[in-house]
This record gives C-alpha cells, structure tokens and sequence, in this order.
C-alpha cells in the first residue's frame, strides 16, 4: 500500500514552510497551530484551502502541484502538530493514590489493586466477584478479594508471545454462574513462525483450565508470520459470540472475503455459524465474517441501552476510529482511511467512499485507542450510560457522551500514567482498569 513519495515533513518544509513558519508559527500566511481557524476548523475545510487557495488573501491552490493523498497526509500533519501544540498548553490530571481528582462530572480517587502484572491485556469479572486479568505473555491470572493469586491458571492454551501477539481478550458467557464458561483469545502458534488469532473457551476448576473446546480456529494455511494486528476482542451477547480479527499487517486482506483478517465475526457461543450471518453459504467467503475492511479492531462493546455494537480499531499514522459495527458492512480499510503510512508518506486521499462506512469519531492524531466499556454501575450516577475509551500510546482514559449513535461529548478523564489497555465496569461499581508500566490493576471509586 505504501505509495512512493516524500515524507509529510518534507512535503511541509518544501511547500508551506516558507509561509507559515518552519514550526507552523506563521509569517506571510498564519500560525496552524494556534486552533484557529478563518476559513473552517473541520478537515475538509482544511482540504479545500490548501487544494484551492485563497488566491487574493496570497495563500496559493496546490491542486495542481500536490495529489489528493499529500493533501490528506498534510491535513493530519496540521491535526499531529496542532495536538502537540495544545498539549503543552494542557494541564491533565494524573491521579495518584494519595489524591482525589475532579474531572468534569465527577470526583474519584484511584485505588491500587495489584502493580505486580507484566502486560495486562483484558479484564473479565466473574459472577463470584473474582477478576480475571489476561497477560500478554500468556498467563490467566485471578485477582481474589484484591489479591493477585500467586501462580497464574495452568493448562492454558501455549500462545504466539512475540511482538503484538499473545494472550489477549478474556471474557465471562453471561450464563457463567450455570455453564462456567470463559472465552480465551490468543494467537495461536503455527508452523515456520507463522500465527493467527484463535478463540477455546473452557471452565477453571481448581486453578486450572479444563474442559476446553476450540471455538474458533482457521486451517493451517491462512496463517500468517509477523507479528502486527491480531484484533482480539470478544463480546457475548443473546447466544452468539462477537469477536475481532485484526488484518496482520496485510492491508489488502481486510477487503477479501475469502480471508478471516480485517473482520469483525460472529459465532455462536460454542463456534457454529448462524445461518443468517451476511456472507454464510457463500463459497469465496468466511461464513463467520460479521463486518469487513476492519484494520486492527482493539475495542468492542455492547451499549446495553440499544444492543448497538460499537467497535474501536487502530488506523495508520492518524485515523482511529470508533465505529457502529452492523451487519455486512464494509469499514473501508485500506480503501478509505483518515491516516497516513507511519513513515509520512500517503496512503490515500479517499476518506469517503460511496458503500462503506465512515466512523462514528476518528482521533487524528492517533491516540492509539485500546479497549472500551460502558459504564454501568451506580457508585457514578453522572457517569451512567458513557463510554469509557483507553488509549496506549496517548496514555488516556477518555470518557465519550453518546446521544442517538453519536457522540456529543468528549473528556479526557486522565493522562500520562501509563499505557492503557482495558477497561470494565466492576460489581461494586467502580471502574477497573488495565495500565503498563509497571503493569497494574488500578480502580477509580466515587471521593466525596
Ligand atoms: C505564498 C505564501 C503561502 C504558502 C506557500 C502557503 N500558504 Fe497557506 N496561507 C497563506 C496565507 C496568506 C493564508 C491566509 C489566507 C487568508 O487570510 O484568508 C493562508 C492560509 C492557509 C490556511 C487556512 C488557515 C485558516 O485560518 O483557515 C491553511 C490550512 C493553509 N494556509 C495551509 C497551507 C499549507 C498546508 C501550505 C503548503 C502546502 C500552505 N498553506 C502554503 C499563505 C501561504
């Protein structure tokens, strides 16, 4: 996909440079990085300017000189410099135990469950209070009363643990109490160094996993080497199982129906096909695939209030998204995207395109957006109902309002603490979440 050209910051130095300041601090034409903006603050206002000018005002059309895709690649250039810009500008909070934070909505405190994790991928409560923490490197630990049981689960499946790959999503079946399910997704090793993501589920008896059936796992040869994009998260919900593939760094993939990377499927809860699922029947494609052109999808979570499925997946260098998952749908990736290459050349200047969906919010630039869970206890009243979104890289938990399908509101809860990786709503209504560095559990509680 790379498309041969220069870098964004080269592309930046040689056109515009001369006029807006080699910081994006203004001269001739003005500072674009102040967030002020004459002619439109949105993207495609943005893409207008710099494609058409605004020939008397003295600021040139680069329509002819620059293509669509060096546009794009300037425009979240303008959005990453800009973000930096406000950053410095911004005090964050960065909660501690010994504090207590005031966030817009709400006052919290942060709690210490455990500091003694590795990378702690997903969070899973069980029916009994206990939590089931997954680490990258391929242990299934319980968390018992806010003690970290010493040893980790044995007999769990042996996991790919290179580069991105590992045990990642754990999640509970609603019926657990009765059928003692838990669903594990990992990457799976292959032969020659290849891996994909698969899902088993199975039972915890005694410390130990038993019982464990395959719920999904692809043949041999679609296995893959390298070690990016595996998705994986899981939502049960009504008897089927919801899950994501990331594409594994092959972009092309995730528009291929005849391939299981770059999807969100759907199963049901011991890994049959529904009949009824959009590609089922049809010989050049995955009958489990639910939605397609999915990039490297980190978050997923059912917004109880509307049974909507909402997703969350990492773009390029720009471009990550939130998206409403439905039924047979195509999320454009590597067609249609609002990021650039990581090394600031173009990818594309297509962010929209007629038969695939845009997202509900993209985060340009990228924040690295990791897991996602709406909030539903009680102990925060004015929190209820929110989605709460982890980024790794931004190091943030954000807190998104959402009214009819979009998203009125967003807060940046906090910052700067660690990476973040996954989020969930505890049985005493605290909210949980999984850091790095050291790799901890912490909890927010209400503080009067
Ligand atoms: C010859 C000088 C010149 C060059 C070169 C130039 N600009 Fe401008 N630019 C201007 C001026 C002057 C304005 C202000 C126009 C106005 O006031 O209406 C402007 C305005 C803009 C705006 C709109 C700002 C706003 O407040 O809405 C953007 C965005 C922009 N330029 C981006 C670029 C980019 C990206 C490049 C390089 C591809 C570039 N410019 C190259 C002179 C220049």
């Amino acid at each position: 996909m790379t498309t041969q050209g220069q870098d964004v910051r080269e592309l930046y130095q040689t056109y515009c440079a001369n006029c807006h300041g080699a910081r994006l601090e203004g001269g001739l034409g003005g500072n674009l990085v102040d967030d002020t903006w004459k002619h439109g603050a949105d993207d495609d206002s943005l893409t207008r300017v710099i494609r058409e000018g605004v020939v008397d005002a003295g600021m040139p059309a680069f329509g002819a000189t620059l293509d669509e895709a060096q546009v794009r690649g300037l425009v979240v250039y303008l959005r990453e410099m800009g973000a930096r810009a406000a950053a410095a500008q911004t005090e964050f909070s960065r909660p501690t135990p010994e504090t207590v934070t005031t966030s817009e909505v709400q006052r919290f405190r942060l709690e210490v469950v455990t500091d003694r994790l590795e990378i702690p991928w997903s969070l899973a409560f069980l029916p009994d209070g206990r939590l089931l923490v997954t680490e990258r490197a391929g242990r299934l630990r319980v968390i018992t009363d806010d003690r970290l049981e010493p040893g980790p689960i044995t007999g769990t499946p042996k996991v790919w643990a290179q580069s991105q790959g590992g045990l990642m999503a754990v999640a509970v079946h609603p019926e657990n109490a009765t059928n003692g399910w838990i669903y594990l997704a990992f990457s799976d090793p292959g032969s020659g160094g290849s891996a994909m993501t698969a899902i088993v589920r199975g039972r915890i008896r005694e410390g130990r996993w038993v019982d464990q059936e395959d719920v999904f796992r692809i043949p041999a040869p679609y296995y893959k080497r390298g070690g990016v994009h595996f998705g994986c998260r899981m939502v049960l919900h009504d008897g089927y199982l919801f899950f994501t593939h990331g594409e594994r760094g092959a972009a092309t993939d995730a528009q291929d129906l005849s391939r299981p990377n770059g999807k969100v499927h759907r199963v049901h809860d011991d890994g049959r096909v529904p009949a009824d699922n959009p590609f089922a029947g049809r010989r050049d494609a995955f009958a489990t695939i639910w939605t397609y052109g999915n990039r490297n999808p980190q978050g997923l979570a059912l917004e109880p209030a509307t049974g909507t499925l909402w997703e969350t997946e990492h773009g390029p260098r720009g471009g990550d998204e939130l998206n409403v998952i439905e039924h047979g749908r195509n999320y454009g990736w590597p067609v249609i995207t609002y990021g650039m290459n990581y090394n600031g050349t173009p990818i594309t200047g297509e962010t929209v395109r007629e038969g695939m969906e845009q997202p509900v919010v993209h985060w340009t630039p990228s924040i690295a957006v990791g897991d996602i869970a709406f909030y539903l206890g009680d102990a925060f009243p004015s929190w209820k109902g929110n989605l709460f979104v982890t980024a790794l890289a931004a190091e943030e938990l954000r807190r998104l309002v959402i009214t009819d399908g979009r998203v009125t509101h967003q807060e940046v809860v906090f910052k700067g603490i660690g990476r973040i990786r996954s989020v969930v709503t505890g049985p005493d209504g605290a909210l949980y979440i999984g850091l790095e560095g050291p790799g901890r559990v912490v909890r927010l509680v209400p503080a009067e």
